[in-house]
């Protein structure tokens, strides 16, 4: 079954990046020039799908305004004739994107609570979901990957690739048996394990399809890390059950979740800049020896 859905949890207090996240969301923090979401938007539009729900919250419908049409900023730049017409037809691009509806969270609960949110937006089909503060730049898009397996096995799909240990105490870990290839089953999970827990180096990375089932299991899952309601704790009933399929994703994964990440993604970005790539680049060798 085709997926024609996708939502975007981008709801979330962003501590680890404060205080540049007390009121700009950590989801509209730029990577040169476009907000993180703004990839992650063309990532699925790319991928095919254009229905997606933006679950947001208080103080952020800057999210909102960014998909939004623009009217006075479109008048000055069309008055400004042939050097602000790039401008212009990016602005007016954005707007035309993809379908976007919106829903709040009302409460931060966890990433399972606002993925609960959508059942409605949802309703009877698998769906994809894409964590709004990791962002992944590739050739074939990473969300596309993940719906091929899913045509392929029918059922859920998370992103994974392989962390260090001590990141996957941070993160979750996959117990994995290889399918071919890039492509893997994975028949239990752990959300933030301990080292006696961990079941392989394999973690979810910002990505997943899933069955509409996932939301009768999430009503039933307990609180599980840091007093939130865990996707990761769900995935695992499923996984447990009707098993799921890990697909290590190509693309490069930049977490905006925290300082070096937002960092490390504006470095990489940069340095493919066609305008100022070569100069940035330069900069970059010649600042870093005199640290
Ligand atoms: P994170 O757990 O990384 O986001 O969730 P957070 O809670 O904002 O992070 P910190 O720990 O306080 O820094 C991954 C994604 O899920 C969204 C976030 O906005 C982020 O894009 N999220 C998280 C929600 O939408 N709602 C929540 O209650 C929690």
């Amino acid at each position: 079954m085709r997926i024609k859905k996708a939502i975007i949890p981008a709801a979330g207090l962003g501590t680890r990046v404060l205080p540049a996240t007390k009121a700009m969301p950590k989801e509209m923090l730029p990577i040169v020039d476009k907000p993180a979401i703004q990839y992650i938007v063309e990532e699925a539009v790319k991928s095919g799908i254009e229905d997606i729900l933006i679950i947001i919250s208080r103080g952020k419908s800057i999210v909102e305004d960014h998909f939004d049409r623009s009217p006075e900023l479109e008048a000055k730049l069309a008055a400004g004739g042939e050097s602000k017409k790039e401008f212009l037809d990016q602005v007016v691009s954005i707007s035309k994107l993809a379908n976007i509806t919106y829903i709040r969270q009302q409460e931060q609960k966890g990433l399972g609570h606002a993925v609960l949110q959508a059942k409605k937006y949802v309703g009877n089909e698998p769906f994809a979901v894409m964590y709004g503060d990791d962002v992944i730049i590739g050739e074939d898009p990473c969300i596309g990957q993940l719906c091929r397996a899913y045509d392929e096995y029918g059922k859920g799909v998370v992103g994974i690739k392989e962390v260090s240990k001590e990141a996957i105490q941070k993160y979750s870990s996959m117990k994995v048996e290889s399918l071919r290839d890039n492509l893997f089953s994975i028949s239990d999970m752990i959300e933030k394990p301990t080292p006696d827990k961990i079941f392989s180096l394999y973690s979810i990375l910002g990505r997943c399809v899933l069955p509409p089932q996932i939301f009768d299991i999430l009503e039933n899952t307990p609180l599980g890390a840091g007093n939130e309601l865990q996707l990761t704790d769900a995935m695992k009933v499923l996984a447990q059950t009707d098993g799921m399929v890990g697909v290590d994703f190509t693309g490069t994964r930049y977490d905006m979740g925290n300082k070096l990440g937002i960092l490390k993604a504006s470095v990489e970005v940069g340095l493919q800049n066609q305008d100022f790539g070569p100069e940035f680049r330069d900069y970059l060798k010649d600042i870093v020896s005199k640290f």
